[in-house]
């Protein structure tokens, strides 16, 4: 019997087996509005046999965004662009989960193909908040904006736009609500040593950086219906000295579950230039770290990090280091990887084939 393909139920949402979809930004939303690239992108990924497809992250606010071809989730147009992709990834037996973000001090770019360097107002850029008023680099070569240093009200708006972009996300037919605080976005970099140089209620000790993120998450988390998925995605470590560590993100994670959060995907990196790059050296690590976090918090993991063959993924759900694993490049590479890892291991291809697949094909 294979690990990798047997169901997984968090709350009332079974999945039909711990392969997700990694949350992919694609560029190519115009005003924050799903397109036909978005339906091909995610709905491919349900043909191919995935348990759970995450949409990429989803701005709050037009300002969330970190190019001006983000996805959001600020009004009911998005919404309305939305709901026949999460219903055809369910008519395809898969979980429709989307990731919700505020781009912080690193918003206002170009995409990336485009060099990804902050665009003027000028270019079609907007101003930029963060904890702090540092930009994310000075590198004396390109624009880095200084974002604006977040008053009372800037936070508790954000945190407005959080929970009314979780309502939409249900509108809009999702069963999985995600959390951005990793790569160096807002919350994140709030959460974040590194950034976060605060003297207020907001800043300093473990427990007042992390405010920012467990006032939002309490916040969407009473919106969110309570028999519905909740997760986190956290940078698990900074990677540099004197940043977070894994031990502060259990910390962080126990926070979590009291809040009622049944799930942390855990990633790393991305707060500052020196830290290492979320999708750079370092990252097949991050599986291990999923571990050490189902192990001390009690609470299910996702793995995410350069996880490519069958095997592997099989061994890391066998093993218990994680609860779902989560392919990104992969993905990309082969939208069809959960049904060829499924021919690897000799699981029943019903599984994960559509029917006229499986007539066709599935021998
Ligand atoms: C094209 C692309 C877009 C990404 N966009 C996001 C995103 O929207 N949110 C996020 O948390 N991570 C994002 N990531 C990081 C992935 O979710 C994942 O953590 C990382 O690529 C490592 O997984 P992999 O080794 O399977 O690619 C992105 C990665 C890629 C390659």
């Amino acid at each position: 019997m294979s690990h990798l393909f047997s169901p997984l139920t968090v709350k009332s949402v079974t999945l039909r087996n711990r392969i997700g979809v990694a949350p992919m930004c694609q560029y190519q939303a115009i005003d924050g509005i799903a397109q036909a690239w978005h339906m091909t992108q995610l709905g491919s990924k349900a043909v191919g046999g995935a348990g759970l497809v995450i949409t990429e992250a989803t701005a709050v606010s037009p300002e969330g965004r970190i190019t001006p071809s983000c996805m959001g989730l600020w009004n009911e147009m998005q919404v309305a662009a939305l709901r026949p992709i999460t219903d055809f990834i369910k008519s395809q037996g898969a979980v429709p989960g989307v990731q919700l973000a505020h781009a912080g001090r690193k918003g206002s770019c170009a995409v990336p193909w485009l060099g990804g360097q902050h665009l003027t107002d000028t270019q079609g850029g907007w101003d930029i908040m963060g904890p702090a008023d540092q930009p994310f680099d000075d590198d004396g070569v390109r624009l880095w904006k200084a974002p604006k240093h977040m008053q009372q009200d800037d936070i508790e708006q954000v945190q407005d736009e959080f929970v009314a972009a979780t309502q939409r996300a249900l509108k809009a037919g999702y069963e999985l609500l995600e959390i951005h605080c990793a790569h160096g976005y807002l919350l994140h970099s709030f959460l974040s040593p590194l950034v976060n140089t605060r003297t207020d209620y907001y800043g300093g000790n473990l427990k007042n950086r992390a405010r920012m993120l467990l006032e939002t998450t309490a916040k969407m988390r009473a919106v969110w219906p309570q028999e519905l998925p909740f997760v986190v995605r956290l940078s698990m470590t900074d990677w540099v000295q004197g940043g977070l560590s894994v031990e502060d993100n259990i910390e962080v994670a126990s926070w979590l579950k009291a809040l009622g959060v049944d799930m942390i995907d855990c990633s790393a990196g991305g707060a500052t230039p020196a830290a290492r790059s979320a999708i750079n050296g370092g990252i097949a690590q991050q599986v291990g770290m999923a571990a050490d976090l189902r192990q001390a918090s009690g609470l299910m993991s996702m793995a995410v990090g350069e996880i490519t063959q069958a095997q592997q993924a099989e061994d890391i759900i066998a093993h218990q280091q994680a609860d779902i694993v989560l392919l990104a490049r992969a993905m990309l590479h082969d939208p069809y990887w959960p049904t060829h890892a499924a021919k690897e291991l000799g699981v029943e291809m019903s599984q994960v084939m559509p029917p006229l697949h499986q007539l066709f094909i599935g021998r």
